[in-house]
């Protein structure tokens, strides 16, 4: 029997049956979540349980209310009431899926590889700046990746992948591609992107991304240019070594020719002689924007990062939860559940 789904403040109702995450549910009736993973690992769907009993994965029976309790875990026990970070409507989501040419391989660093796949001649792709798609693999498992190209340009996408030691797609099958070769994906997935008022305009935002968590941020920015929207953008792209910003002068071109973005990098690593920022991106942003509370942060990137720029911004840079966007890079094979990435991507 299902069970009611109230979303407290709001008016919203959705049913959810026994063995559906209220994630899911809320999107199967038309609305949207902050969410990232789906797997319990990057937290951007915690919320709070304001009544109701539910079986939360990993944490058993759960009596509301109680705080942090991860919406896309969590499975009713009877009727509900919920408090999301977020709660939006949305139309219904229709996804399709595609036979993708590879057209051009690169290797921006000695660790990364972009994809460049195309549609038929003719065809184009729907999605929003800041999606994924998911990589169809032959035995039914599948892998995500940020789409790095903006929705205007919609007759290939670009994928920039990181080589995961020993990683099924990213070192196995991702390296070997080449032009004519054929990859099957569904999009578009996920809600990531920039949040927009109702007549257009955005906050101003700081832009976290780590490795690949870059891919995410060019769409998003070349997404702007293209709309015209000027919001202020102050983007820190971080690594470890100098290597890993790997499309560095993209950033720095963005910079010097947009007057509303800012582009800072930050090696955690770096060899000697770097002349720019040491340490961590949220360290760096916090250390610039002190006070975060008229602000959006958008996080792309290793889980590691994600997790301690929502921690640290909203302890220490009265950061508004409800106004972090996170695109967590969590390990996204299905038979990987179990894998709470902890290096960086
Ligand atoms: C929403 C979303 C978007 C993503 N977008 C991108 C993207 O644009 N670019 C990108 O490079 N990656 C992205 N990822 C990560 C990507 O989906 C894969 O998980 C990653 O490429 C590894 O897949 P694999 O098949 O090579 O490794 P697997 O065979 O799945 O795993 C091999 C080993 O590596 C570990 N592992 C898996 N993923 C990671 C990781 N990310 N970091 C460290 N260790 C890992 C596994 O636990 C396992 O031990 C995204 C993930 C999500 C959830
Ligand atoms: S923990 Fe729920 S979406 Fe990541």
């Amino acid at each position: 029997m299902n069970h009611q789904v109230t979303v407290a403040d709001t008016g919203i109702r959705f049913s959810c049956a026994p063995d559906e995450s209220v994630l899911d549910a809320a999107e199967r009736a038309g609305y949207a979540l902050p969410h990232s993973c789906r797997k319990g690992v990057c937290s951007s769907c915690a919320g709070r349980l304001a009544g109701g009993r539910a079986e939360v994965r990993g944490h058993g029976a759960v009596e509301g209310p109680a705080d942090d309790v991860l919406l896309c875990q969590t499975r009713p026990r009877g009727d509900l009431v919920v408090a999301p970070r977020r709660i939006t409507e949305r139309g219904a989501v229709s996804r399709t899926v595609h036979t993708l040419r590879v057209h051009r391989v690169t290797w921006p660093a000695d660790d990364v590889v972009t994809l460049q796949l195309r549609l038929p001649a003719g065809r184009r792709v729907r999605f929003t700046a800041g999606q994924y798609l998911k990589v169809l693999l032959p035995d039914g498992d599948t892998r995500s990746y940020s789409l790095a190209n903006p929705p205007h340009r919609n007759d290939s996408v670009l994928l920039h992948v990181r080589v995961v030691p020993h990683g099924r797609f990213s070192a196995q099958i991702a390296p070997r591609l080449s032009k004519g070769d054929q990859l099957t994906v569904e999009l578009p997935h996920g809600e990531f992107g920039l949040d927009t008022d109702s007549d257009g305009s955005g906050r101003p935002a700081v832009l976290l991304a780590t490795g690949t968590g870059f891919a995410p941020v060019r769409s998003l920015i070349e997404d702007c240019v293209r709309r015209g929207d000027e919001r202020p953008l102050h983007l820190y792209w971080g690594g470890r070594r100098e290597q890993d910003l790997y499309e560095r002068h993209t950033a720095e071109g963005w910079a010097a020719r947009l007057p509303w973005l800012t582009f800072t990098p930050v090696l955690s690593r770096p060899e000697t002689g770097w002349p720019g920022r040491v340490g961590h991106v949220q360290d760096a942003a916090l250390a610039d924007h002190p006070d975060l509370s008229g602000h959006d942060v958008y996080a792309c990137g290793s889980d590691t990062m994600t997790r301690a720029a929502l921690d640290t911004l909203t302890t220490k840079g009265a950061l508004d939860p409800a106004r972090f966007f996170c695109d967590a890079f969590v390990a996204s094979g299905e038979q990987r559940q179990d894998a709470a990435t902890a290096a960086a991507v």
